[in-house]
């Protein structure tokens, strides 16, 4: 195929990388825009690589709980009355009444997880599934004039290759799991975002000795899930602290979170940006909720309690210096940091809850990257309604993001407490700058950015 060849028809508005909870939430978005102005649609279809939805599966843990409100869904924020909020969703499974009765503001992830569902089956004409995007191109580069239109490549799990055209892209594709350097992943090596899929593949009985290395979220609820689900066997905590440090959620400190939030970061001094990090970092990073820790501290006094050889063991301060394996056995090198040694522990299987990376859209841009502009540290630069921010003013087809734009947009930027508020601003700024378009062939926005 010409890849550079004009499609004649089947021009979308904006094309969505990934269906995770960002992009669904702007499918909505874009679906109430139409609603509201049916004179105006904006065409839209979304590409999601796993073969059906799931939203981190593998840490479905019994009795995990969401860390954000019920209310923090997909739409309410942006639409109160939107049909794909919390509460429809209740309605419609007739849970309504019992979850008043609950009187918990934060749900099971199970049943985040079913709401979810729900609401993408709602949308599922929007999406195509087993699809992923590989590349994102300009369509139209000859002549040196500035693209405006873009070429969307997507792989199909059967080896199959197509090809669709927009005007905008969203890149939402997640989170990247982080293992430390040199560190590989096998069948005995995990990282936590592959945990219950590799422990179900395990013959419980065969694990005898278990380590989680890590202090935040995942590592705690790994920790705990491993030591109630195997009752015989070794369970290892090493973390880097002198303990689990809580996240902070209480309401001044959870501010950073609200939308208002964003402008503070993104219109804020380069000495304001870093104090909401140096600050509020303990919100979100390295940190455990209060219900988890004690939970694992209640399990480790009461093996005191009965006396006896524990087998929850807490190693602190320490740290991984290496990992060997040689077939069913891992061998990992502890350092401790209170004493300088490092000391050699064999285990049946090693979880690295180690946690992620952001989303670098330059995988999927390749060559095209060189049209955005980049920060004295090397970072995309991004306007404030999280389009990358272009070489040319006169670049009119947009690459916006959703993550990866903490240096920018603040500590919302991975987490779902500003997804319906921050697809708003995306959907309104493509109809915006399209409007533009259609007036004086230029971008109808130019959102203030701070300095490079
Ligand atoms: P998400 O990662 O959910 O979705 C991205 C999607 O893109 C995935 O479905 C992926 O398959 C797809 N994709 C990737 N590359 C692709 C490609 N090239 N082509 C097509 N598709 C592609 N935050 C919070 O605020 N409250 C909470 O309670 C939690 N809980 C939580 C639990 C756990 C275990 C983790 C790891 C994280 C959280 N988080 C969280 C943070 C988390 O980032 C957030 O919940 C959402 O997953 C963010 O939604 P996104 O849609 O941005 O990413
Ligand atoms: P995280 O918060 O980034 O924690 C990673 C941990 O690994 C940190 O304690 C880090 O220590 C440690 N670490 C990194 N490299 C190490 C090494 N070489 N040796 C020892 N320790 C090392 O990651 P996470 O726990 O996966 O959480 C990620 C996101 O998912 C957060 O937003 C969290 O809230 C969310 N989450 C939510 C839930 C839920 O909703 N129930 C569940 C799980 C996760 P340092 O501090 O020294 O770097």
């Amino acid at each position: 195929m010409d890849t550079t060849e004009r499609p004649s028809q089947g021009i979308y508005d904006v094309v969505g990388i990934g269906f995770g909870p960002s992009n669904m939430s702007l499918a909505i978005a874009l679906e109430e825009h139409e609603a509201s102005s049916p004179q105006h649609p904006v065409t839209s279809h979304f590409f999601e690589r796993q073969p059906a939805f799931g939203w981190h599966r593998n840490m479905l843990l019994p009795s995990t709980t969401m860390q954000i409100s019920f209310l923090k869904d997909l739409a309410t924020f942006r639409n109160p009355t939107s049909r794909y909020g919390f509460i429809s969703y209740l309605h419609a499974v007739d849970r309504l009444v019992q979850f008043v009765n609950n009187q918990d503001f934060f749900p099971t992830r199970q049943e985040f997880h079913q709401y979810l569902e729900w609401a993408a089956a709602l949308l599922g004409d929007k999406v195509t599934y087993g699809a992923e995007v590989t590349a994102i191109r300009p369509a139209t580069e000859d002549g040196g004039a500035a693209p405006d239109l873009l070429q969307i490549e997507v792989r199909t799990p059967d080896g199959g290759r197509s090809v669709v055209h927009a005007r905008n892209v969203v890149i939402s594709t997640g989170l990247v799991p982080r293992l430390p350097d040199g560190v590989r992943g096998d069948e005995r090596v995990w990282h936590s975002s592959q945990f219950l899929a590799r422990f179900r593949a395990q013959d419980p009985a065969g694990l005898q000795s278990v380590a989680v290395v890590g202090a935040g979220q995942s590592a705690a609820e790994i920790t705990r899930f491993l030591y109630d689900s195997l009752p015989h066997a070794q369970v290892s905590a090493v973390i880097p602290s002198y303990g689990y440090s809580v996240a902070d959620d209480t309401p001044f400190a959870n501010q950073v979170f609200d939308p208002g939030a964003v402008d503070a970061y993104y219109f804020g001094t380069e000495r304001a940006r870093d104090s909401f990090w140096r600050y509020h970092r303990n919100t979100n990073y390295s940190v455990v909720d209060a219900d988890v820790i004690r939970a694992l501290y209640q399990r480790s006094y009461d093996e005191q309690v009965r006396g006896g050889e524990p087998r929850l063991h807490f190693r602190n301060l320490t740290r991984v210096a290496d990992v060997e394996r040689s077939g069913r056995v891992t061998r990992v090198a502890l350092h401790s940091l209170l004493d300088d040694r490092t000391e050699e522990l064999a285990v049946d299987a090693l979880v690295f809850a180690t946690g992620y990376d952001g989303v670098d859209p330059a995988r999927l841009l390749g060559d095209f990257d060189r049209h955005f502009l980049r920060d004295a540290a090397g970072r995309h630069r991004v306007e404030r309604d999280y389009r990358l921010l272009t070489a040319s003013e006169s670049m009119s087809c947009g690459v916006y993001l959703q993550g990866g734009t903490e240096h920018t947009h603040g500590l919302t930027s991975s987490l779902l407490s500003n997804i319906a508020v921050r697809s708003g601003e995306i959907a309104d700024s493509i109809v915006l700058r399209r409007a533009g378009r259609d007036l004086d062939g230029a971008p109808a926005v130019r959102v203030a950015s701070p300095a490079a």
